[in-house]
């Protein structure tokens, strides 16, 4: 069957619904009211969540000899942030509404007129002149470290992964034993204290990111840029996301941020418009000259082939894996018709699917359940399966669709004879017979992905 055009319409209501439907995604805290723009991942979401942090490790850490992995902590000290210009750049413009106590971007274009002067009117209660004047408010959330809460035991929840990579660049350098040009890659949560967050786990206050800084010969670093930028897309589409729905935006000047010579996004076409989900930036030796500067610790690299002093140039590759987890779903969500009936389906690729497999007994007699029973112990120890025997097949087949599950094992009279088994192909809807005892390699040679 040729597959539908994916759905666009009211295409988030609908992603969100199934989200929380089928136990992708659910709002933090959410039967106290919810807690704004924070998300838990249910059992399928966190499935999918971590098969997409398993493939970007495997592509960035496993695959490449020059590239080390690292987890360092969320709290560091607090003049990583004064080096990196955190403390004093990364802000937005805020004004306040006097009256209705309301908090808005300053360029937000529901304001009318001026804020701080007479004649602006708020966009909420209508008052006039009760916005505040626009004043910077940092993005970091802060907290404080010892039972003291003083300006002295502030520390931050990093906004980025990447500083923990930097001043840990000469930890991993001399203990790897690697050479420039080389990586250091690292998965882990950042926060935000974003003032217009939204577009469900697009942009939130928690999210995790999946960062790659690579350390080059200052001179090297716009072939190292392209390298980069390339891979990366390549990586994307390696995952099965459309790429007609993927393109590249260079920033434009205004767009650059400090620590940046030359940056472009990746963008997915979200149905909220072109939107970034992954940034290839080029930060030069921005972070290691500043950490150099405020530490006091000198971070040059001797290059053995030349006995060169230099401060290596840094391509980072960052992306979010809350917003490439919302690409993937995005991208896979498909409503279509089978044989007059509607089904949803989430094609992932197989290697992402929350679950590999579905283990159905055709009918719950005929000593079916007890076959079916065995083959799903055998499954689950190579792969992550289900086994459902409640309802019509057809109704069993539409559940796993909407999961998203690429495979569906049945147990028919025949497989009690012969010990075959059929495999309905979730996006072909193909059934093949297969020997039960063959099944884990069969599966597995369709999972290399
Ligand atoms: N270290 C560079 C850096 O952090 P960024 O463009 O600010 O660059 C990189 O963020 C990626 O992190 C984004 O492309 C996005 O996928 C993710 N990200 C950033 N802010 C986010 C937010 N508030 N919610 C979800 N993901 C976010």
């Amino acid at each position: 069957m040729p597959p539908t055009d994916r759905v666009t319409d009211n295409a988030m209501d609908k992603l969100v619904s199934l989200a929380k439907r089928r136990g992708f995604v659910f709002q933090s805290s959410e039967i106290y009211g919810g807690l704004g723009s924070v998300w838990d991942y249910g059992p399928l979401g966190v499935e999918l969540k971590k098969n997409i942090k398993e493939r970007w490790w495997r592509s960035m850490v496993h695959e490449r000899e020059d590239i080390e992995g690292l987890d360092a902590a969320i709290l560091m000290h607090p003049k990583v942030w004064e080096a990196s210009g955190h403390v004093a750049g990364f802000t937005d413009p805020l004004v306040d509404c006097k009256h209705c106590k309301n908090r808005f971007r300053a360029d937000d274009p529901r304001i009318k007129g001026t804020p701080g002067e007479p004649t602006a009117q708020c966009p909420v209660c209508g008052s006039k002149g009760t916005l505040t004047a626009p004043r910077m408010f940092n993005l970091m959330f802060k907290t404080f470290m010892g039972p003291v809460e003083d300006q002295a035991a502030l520390v931050y929840l990093r906004p980025e992964t990447a500083q923990g990579i930097y001043v840990n660049y000469l930890n991993v350098l001399q203990s790897s034993r690697q050479k420039v040009p080389f990586g250091i890659a690292q998965i882990g949560k950042a926060f935000r204290n974003e003032i217009t967050p939204g577009n469900f786990i697009f942009r939130t206050r928690e999210f995790e990111q999946m960062e790659m800084q690579f350390f080059v010969k200052p001179g090297t670093d716009l072939e190292w840029f392209e390298f980069w930028r390339h891979e990366r897309m390549q990586w994307l589409t390696q995952l099965g996301v459309r790429s007609e729905k993927l393109r590249f935006h260079q920033h434009t000047k205004d767009e650059l941020a400090h620590y940046a010579k030359d940056a472009y996004d990746i963008q997915y076409e979200f149905p909220f418009g072109w939107q970034e989900f992954e940034g290839i930036h080029n930060r030069t030796n921005f972070d290691l000259s500043r950490h150099q500067e405020f530490s006091g610790k000198k971070l040059e690299y001797l290059d053995p082939a030349t006995n060169e002093r230099f401060i290596p140039y840094v391509v980072e590759t960052s992306a979010g894996a809350d917003r490439t987890a919302l690409v993937v779903m995005l991208d896979a969500y498909s409503e279509e018709e089978v044989a007059g009936e509607k089904r949803v389906v989430l094609r992932f690729h197989p290697t992402l699917a929350p679950l590999k497999a579905a283990v159905f007994p055709l009918v719950n007699k005929d000593g079916m359940p007890e076959l079916a029973r065995r083959i799903f112990d055998d499954v689950r120890k190579h792969v992550n399966a289900f086994y459902d025997d409640g309802g019509s097949i057809g109704r069993r087949y539409r559940r796993q669709d909407e999961a998203g599950t690429p495979y569906g094992i049945t147990i028919d009279g025949q497989s009690v004879a012969d010990g075959t088994v059929t495999v309905r192909d979730r996006d072909t809807l193909k059934q093949e017979r297969v020997a039960a005892d063959r099944l884990a390699d069969y599966l597995a040679g369709k999972l290399r992905g």
